[in-house]
């Protein structure tokens, strides 16, 4: 069950040749007083190991043979009355496959035997300040060790270079979690559909999102859920999911739940009383036909724009439709005019974090879409009042996203059981 961490920290010593990485997890976060945000560990640590308790230090030195070592908290019963179970490392090695385990307290001592005389430092530097001290620190006690013939590493690399392109590619096992993952974030936007009602407020919905969530074992949702009725659905970025639903408004539910460290991200648009009206149905209708062509885009042999392309160009026409845009649809791509009703882009990478890692271009070109990528496709449209818009189409906000893994010879859209046509999603709210 755990060897695909171990198989990945294999391939990651073998990506760098020789050297030593060090990989600290997340610290805890204090929220406020005495009460700490729900714990989530680093995410480049997690893939590399599967172990989810804080104050944790992965160190992986490449050679013949390779070596993956863990740093973690101790058995320790007082704390473990009070705060829970505590692997320890002896427990931790057995389990999860390390060569040796020790008790985080010897890190730095450690750390200083296992840096010297090696030529490069793989380190994440730049993502946690007191991290960043401590390892130089370790690494300038090792260079004062010269006249013993002990040399510290002269190189320092961004271990994140070569871990970004492997968590760009799903193994086996990422691909279950993010299918698990995407199975529960869709039956929480069924129950959203079913559930919502002019009246309620945002936050109500927002509860039935959480706890079917939890319900299925995701303890946490994957980014704060957007749950914006009416004209908040033109805010992108509205989480304050404390307005009422009116009869005759739209509600746009970004919401995904995370499961064993995978995010899902789904966003639906519907209507609060079920019923589209024309001017809703008419936008709607041409949202989903531009996520139809971005998302059959989105195959290999196609560039990570393409799909992009696709939307933008769907988007144009449907906007001079409307009348939001004027001239012809190149006319419209090239002065930008659309970006007034559509100015973000039409996805990002999706893993075990919601805005994943990864490139997007190689060499300044965008690179190709390829086997075992998973991306988000989610256009959109958000039509503020103005003098020079239609009044019938004030205050519509729509995004339809779903989460797509590109296969060997299409792709596979993970979220597809989200209702989305206008048929589906009355449907579903007719029999609640
Ligand atoms: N929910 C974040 C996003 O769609 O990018
Ligand atoms: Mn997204
Ligand atoms: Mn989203």
């Amino acid at each position: 069950m755990f060897d695909c961490y171990a198989q990945r920290r294999a391939r990651l010593m073998d990506k760098m040749q020789h050297g030593i990485a060090i990989l600290p997890t997340a610290p805890e976060q204090r929220r406020n007083g005495d009460a700490d945000y729900s714990y989530r560990f680093d995410s480049n640590f997690y893939y590399l190991s599967g172990f989810n308790e804080p104050e944790s230090v992965l160190v992986l030195v490449a050679g013949t043979p390779h070596r993956s070592i863990l740093f973690c908290r101790d058995k320790d019963m007082e704390r473990e009355i009070w705060h829970g179970y505590r692997s320890g490392p002896d427990a931790a090695q057995e389990k999860f496959g390390f060569d040796a385990a020790y008790p985080i307290a010897q890190l730095d001592e450690k750390l200083a035997e296992l840096m010297g005389n090696q030529r490069t430092l793989f380190y994440p530097l730049g993502l946690d300040a007191a991290w960043d001290q401590r390892v130089l620190k370790i690494r300038g006690e090792v260079a004062q060790k010269a006249r013993s013939g002990i040399r510290a590493p002269d190189e320092i690399r961004d271990v994140r270079v070569l871990l970004n392109e492997m968590r760009l590619f799903k193994d086996l096992h990422e691909i279950d979690a993010m299918r698990r993952a995407a199975d529960i974030s869709v039956g929480a936007h069924r129950r959203a559909m079913q559930f919502a009602r002019p009246g309620q407020f945002e936050y109500q919905v927002e509860a039935e999102l959480l706890h079917e969530f939890c319900r299925h074992g995701a303890r946490d949702p994957a980014y704060t859920s957007i749950v914006a009725g009416g004209k908040n659905a033109c805010v992108l970025h509205y989480i304050e999911n404390n307005a009422k639903l009116h009869d005759g408004d739209l509600l746009l539910i970004d919401a995904g739940c995370e499961l064993d460290g995978y995010a899902s991200d789904i966003t639906r648009t519907f209507p609060v009383n079920g019923k589209f009206s024309a001017a809703q149905k008419h936008v709607y209708e041409i949202v989903l036909a531009a996520q139809f062509a971005a998302i059959a885009k989105a195959v290999p042999g196609n560039d990570w724009e393409a799909p992009h392309n696709a939307a933008l160009a769907v988007l144009a026409q449907g906007f001079i439709d409307l009348k939001l845009c004027q001239g012809t649809v190149d006319g419209v791509l090239e002065s930008g005019s659309y970006k007034k009703f559509y100015m973000h882009r039409t996805g990002h990478w999706l893993g075990m974090d919601v805005h994943d890692v990864g490139d997007y271009k190689i060499n300044e070109q965008w690179r190709p879409l390829e086997n075992g990528m998973v991306l988000t496709v989610e256009p959109g449209c958000y039509i503020r009042p103005g003098d020079d818009v239609p009044l019938a189409l004030w205050n519509i906000g729509i995004r339809i996203e779903d989460d797509v893994l590109v296969t060997a010879d299409g792709n596979d859209v993970l979220t597809d059981a989200a209702p989305k046509t206008v048929a589906q999603i009355e449907e579903l709210m007719r029999q609640a």
